[in-house]
């Protein structure tokens, strides 16, 4: 009998987690309501760069972090994270060369997509959009 009960959570638990799982990747992949992109189909800040950045960063560079830190609010966030956003030169942006691990964690890819997404934004003068 209790084997029976232990099956059975077991199996439930495992049916939740598929479905919530399945949920998920909908949510990401194919929500039509997420606008990405602006009207030439270039990366924005609010719409595309600033997600990943809390996405990614936001865990260690939290409102109380000593450098960086960011609120999760994406017209703050801009004047936060210029400083470290060099627009002559996109590649030597600390934005970039600390998050892909020059004397910093590495959390992102060369040439990875936030990589890529990120850069393009800067390489457009990275306007407020
Ligand atoms: C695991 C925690 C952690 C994560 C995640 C993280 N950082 Fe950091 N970051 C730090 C720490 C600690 C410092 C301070 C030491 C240093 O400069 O490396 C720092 C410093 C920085 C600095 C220099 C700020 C200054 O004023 O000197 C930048 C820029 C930066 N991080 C960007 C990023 C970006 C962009 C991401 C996301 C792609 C990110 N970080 C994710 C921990 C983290």
């Amino acid at each position: 009998m209790t084997t029976w009960i232990v099956w059975f959570s077991v199996v439930l638990s495992l049916a939740c987690r598929y479905s919530a799982s399945i949920e998920d990747s909908s949510d990401t992949s194919g929500d039509s309501t997420v606008e990405t992109g602006d009207s030439n189909g270039e990366p924005t800040f609010s719409g595309d760069v600033h997600p990943m950045l809390w996405e990614s960063c936001g865990g260690c560079h939290l409102p109380a972090f000593a450098v960086m830190a960011l609120t999760g609010d994406p017209a703050e966030d801009y004047d936060i994270i210029m400083p470290y956003v060099d627009v002559v030169n996109p590649m030597a942006s600390l934005l970039l060369t600390k998050a892909t691990g020059v004397q910093h964690e590495k959390i992102w890819e060369v040439g990875g997509n936030e990589f890529e997404t990120t850069i393009a934004w800067i390489e457009n003068g990275a306007v407020n959009n």
